[in-house]
Formats: C-alpha cells, sequence, structure tokens
C-alpha cells in the first residue's frame, strides 16, 4: 500500500517499523476531535479562496459522512496509515476523490495532533471536572447527615482530639474543591489554538488563524508556531493535576479500609461495593477502596512518563511526543473509573456512630480540653497540661477515664477543678465549643458544607453556559 509520504522513498517500510511506529490502535479514540479540527480547517481554506469553495463543501461533506460511520462502528481503521490523521484523510480521499487531496494544505499532523490533543483534554477534564462535583455531592450529603456523629481525630494515628464524621469529611471536600479549581485552571491555561503553527514555521498561504480558533470554540490562538507544535506543558499540567487528585481519593480509601476493619469498624460498605474472599467465609474486604490506591501508581506513572519524555526533546516535533497518547489516555481513564466507582461507595457506605463515639471516649481525647477547663479558671496553658498529665497517668494507672474520676480525684490534684468539670468533659461540649472557623462544632461545619455547596453550584452554572 502506497504511503501518503510515499514520494521521497524507494522502499516500503519494513513491517516491524510499520508495527512500531503507528499509533492507530490508540490516537483512534482522537477521530471527532480530528474531525472537527479538519471541518473547520476546510472550511476557513473555502473562505479564504485557498482551495475552491465547492471542493471545500465536499470535503465537509465527506468528512460528516466519515464521522457518522466511525460512530456507527463501520469504519476499519489500518496500521498502514500510521495514525488517525491519515487513516480519515486516506478515507476522505477514497470517497471524495482529488477534492480530499487538498484537506492537508496549509496544515501539517504536527499542528494537526496538537490541535486534536488539546481538543480531547478540554473535553476530558470537563467531564472530570463534572465527576468531581458529582462526589462533592455525596461528601455534603454524608456530611449534612452526620454533623453530630462524635468520633476521633488522630495525629500519628493516635487518637488525638474529638471531632465528627462531617468535619472530618469536609476536609476531603476542601481537597477535591482545589482539585476542580486546579483542572480549571489548567483548562483555561491550555485552552489556545494551535493550527496554523504548521510543521513548525507557520505558512505562506493567507490563513485565518482566528476563523478556526472560533469555529473551534478556543479562548485564543497560539503565540509562537514553535510552540505551538511543541509545547506538552498542558499534558504535564494535566497529568499533575490527576495526580493529586487521585492522591486524595487514595488518602481517602486509605481511610476507608482502616474504618472497615474489625479494629477500627467506624464504617461499613454497601455489600454492592464490597468483595468476599474465596476461601475465608468471614472476610468482606473493602476491594474498590484498594484499587483505587492501587491505581494511584499509574497516574503517577503518566505524569513521570510525560515529564521524562519532554525533558531532552529539542525542538520543535519529535516523534518522541506520540508517546504523550497513552500516559495522557491512561491518568484520564484510571481517574474517570475511579471517580465513577468511588461516589456510589462512599453513597452506600453506612457508620457505625456507636463505634466512633465509644473510640472517642476512649484515649483521653478529651485531655485538651481538660487542660482549656484549667486555664479558663486561671492556671497558665503550661501548668494546666502539666496538671492533667498527671490526671492520664494515674486514669491509666486505675483503668479509668477523665470522665470515670470522682471530684475528688480531681481536688486532688489540683482546687481549682470544680463539678463543673463534666460538662467541659463532655464530647458534645468538646466539638459544640470549637465554633471558631475551620472548627467541628456542628453550625460551623454546615458553614463550611454551604460554602461547597455555593462552590459546586458556580462551577455548574459556568458549565452550563460553556
Ligand atoms: N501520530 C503522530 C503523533 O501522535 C502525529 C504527528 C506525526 N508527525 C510527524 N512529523 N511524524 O505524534
Amino acid at each position: 500500500m502506497a504511503k501518503l509520504w510515499a514520494g521521497r522513498f524507494q522502499k516500503e517500510t519494513d513491517l516491524v517499523v510499520n508495527d512500531f511506529n503507528s499509533s492507530i490502535l490508540f490516537d483512534c479514540r482522537l477521530y471527532q476531535e480530528d474531525i472537527t479540527g479538519s471541518i473547520a480547517h476546510a472550511t476557513m481554506l473555502g473562505k479564504q479562496g485557498i482551495i475552491e469553495q465547492h471542493e471545500a463543501d465536499k470535503i465537509v461533506e465527506g468528512l460528516k459522512g466519515i464521522l457518522a460511520d466511525i460512530d456507527e462502528g463501520k469504519v476499519q481503521f489500518s496500521l498502514e496509515y500510521e495514525d488517525i490523521h491519515m487513516n480519515i484523510e486516506q478515507l476522505l480521499t477514497e470517497r471524495i476523490g482529488d477534492a480530499g487531496k487538498r484537506l492537508h494544505t496549509a496544515r501539517s499532523r504536527n499542528d494537526q495532533v496538537a490541535l486534536d490533543m488539546r481538543m480531547y483534554c478540554k473535553k476530558e477534564i470537563r467531564e472530570i471536572i463534572d465527576l468531581i462535583c458529582g462526589f462533592l455531592d455525596a461528601l455534603m450529603k454524608k456530611s449534612r447527615e452526620n454533623l453530630d456523629a462524635v468520633m476521633p481525630g488522630y495525629t500519628h494515628l493516635q487518637r488525638a482530639q474529638p471531632t465528627t464524621f462531617a468535619h472530618y469529611m469536609m476536609a476531603y471536600a476542601n481537597m477535591l474543591k482545589r482539585d476542580v479549581t486546579r483542572l480549571q485552571d489548567c483548562l483555561e491555561r491550555m485552552d489556545e489554538m494551535p493550527l496554523g503553527s504548521g510543521a513548525l514555521a507557520s505558512t505562506t498561504y493567507p490563513i485565518d488563524r482566528q476563523f478556526v480558533c472560533d469555529q473551534l470554540g478556543f479562548a485564543r490562538v497560539t503565540d509562537n508556531s514553535i510552540d505551538g507544535v511543541s509545547d506538552r506543558d498542558y499534558c504535564v499540567e494535566l497529568c499533575s493535576d490527576l495526580s493529586i487528585l487521585m492522591m486524595h481519593l487514595s488518602r481517602l480509601s486509605e481511610e476507608i479500609i482502616s474504618w472497615c476493619s474489625w479494629e477500627f469498624k467506624f464504617v461499613e460498605l454497601d455489600d454492592a461495593y464490597s468483595t468476599g474472599s474465596s476461601i475465608m467465609p468471614q472476610k468482606k474486604n473493602p476491594d474498590v477502596c484498594e484499587l483505587i490506591r492501587g491505581k494511584t501508581g499509574r497516574v503517577y506513572g503518566s505524569l513521570t512518563t510525560m515529564l521524562t519524555v519532554l525533558k531532552g526533546l529539542p525542538l520543535a516535533y519529535n516523534k518522541d511526543m506520540q508517546e504523550d497518547k497513552e500516559a495522557v489516555f491512561g491518568a484520564i481513564d484510571t481517574v474517570k473509573q475511579c471517580l465513577e466507582v468511588f461516589t456510589p461507595m462512599f453513597a452506600t457506605m453506612t457508620l457505625r456512630r456507636d463505634n466512633m463515639r465509644r473510640a472517642a471516649s476512649g484515649g483521653f481525647i478529651n485531655a485538651t480540653d481538660c487542660a482549656d477547663y484549667l486555664t479558663k479558671k486561671g492556671m497558665p496553658f503550661r501548668d494546666a497540661y502539666k496538671t492533667v498529665g498527671r490526671l492520664v497517668n494515674q486514669c491509666i494507672k486505675s483503668e479509668e477515664t477523665l470522665e470515670t474520676l470522682t471530684l475528688k480525684d480531681f481536688a486532688a490534684i489540683s482546687k481549682s477543678f470544680g463539678d463543673d468539670v463534666y460538662d467541659a468533659l463532655d464530647l458534645r461540649t468538646c466539638v459544640g465549643e470549637r465554633k471558631v472557623i475551620g472548627g467541628p462544632a456542628p453550625e460551623e461545619v454546615t458553614r463550611q458544607i454551604d460554602k461547597i455547596e455555593r462552590f459546586v453550584a458556580e462551577v455548574r452554572e459556568q458549565e452550563a453556559h460553556a
């Protein structure tokens, strides 16, 4: 089969090289972007009189037919034509004859592939943002239902201070909010139209880049043709943003895995989102969370791939850049798959509030509050800290908790204790009194949830008008 670039060559490409060089097996997913981009390009060529209007019309007609046929699964791509760009051009020429050969006027595959990738990434970022918003909905719903679900907060995985499940989940909501804004930021920066860069030094034809830009809904055109074809910063940035997102999902997965264990039993996953063991009948395993934690490695791998592929590349296009596809596609696919399963798994998860509360009652989680109580009675905090330390030590020896000590026990250590100490040690008070901005008091967490809710509504509003 003759290659589109056959003129210069006297031998056919070796079959091994053919397979090695070809990207059609993975870049075929760019067919919509490729065809949409070509339609805009051909329309512009016709409008500028670079090709005859009737030829432009024929090309657009032909491309629309090809798009419909690919959508219906009627098209078989060929390794011989290397990539999606040449497969479609070849198909077009087979269908409409000579006019098809004019499509590639004033264009190179280098600016073509740069265009396709940007269009594809823009579309996928929007879908990922939408999936994150769906997950935020689930986080907010669970938080509203559990504003008063007291649980221990940890440092060093040691029980530290009391918090609530709602407060805890809103920490994750804030991380995911940052993921959304990072992706929006990345999208804003990549929103530049590279077509017209040509192979690298643009073109002598009187093309209208702004027209193509407007047709394809880009914010602006790229400002330098060498950069236009060499830049894959947006791929690096996207993989980086997705890596951070996966890191967040992985941290939450890790928490849920611990909370499902018999040692914690803070939550129970729905049967539909957990798995059993082939040998141990008692097991109910959080495989979904473990897979999300594990798949995080793939996305980090994509980021490493992108950075490494680019680090030694001279300008402009080098074939190494074809390696961006599988890295970026893999990261996008993994993230979408993880979010699609995480959201319903999380939404159907039930809480064992009794166990959370019990865990919060042990471990002297209110020791800070006890010290604060003494401080409010006039004792310097450092002295109060030591006094409560002695009390805790005493409790450990006698297997008691602060709440079970008698007033006499308290008074023996410090005269400052009164019978209002029991109220101060009550976990509801400990949580309820932490009303400062950012704290776990139910009314404060409600404010935090309302804020995230407004954020999600704004994101959806912007999306509806995009
Ligand atoms: N399949 C190629 C890629 O993904 C398209 C660009 C090819 N350009 C070239 N000069 N060989 O990078």
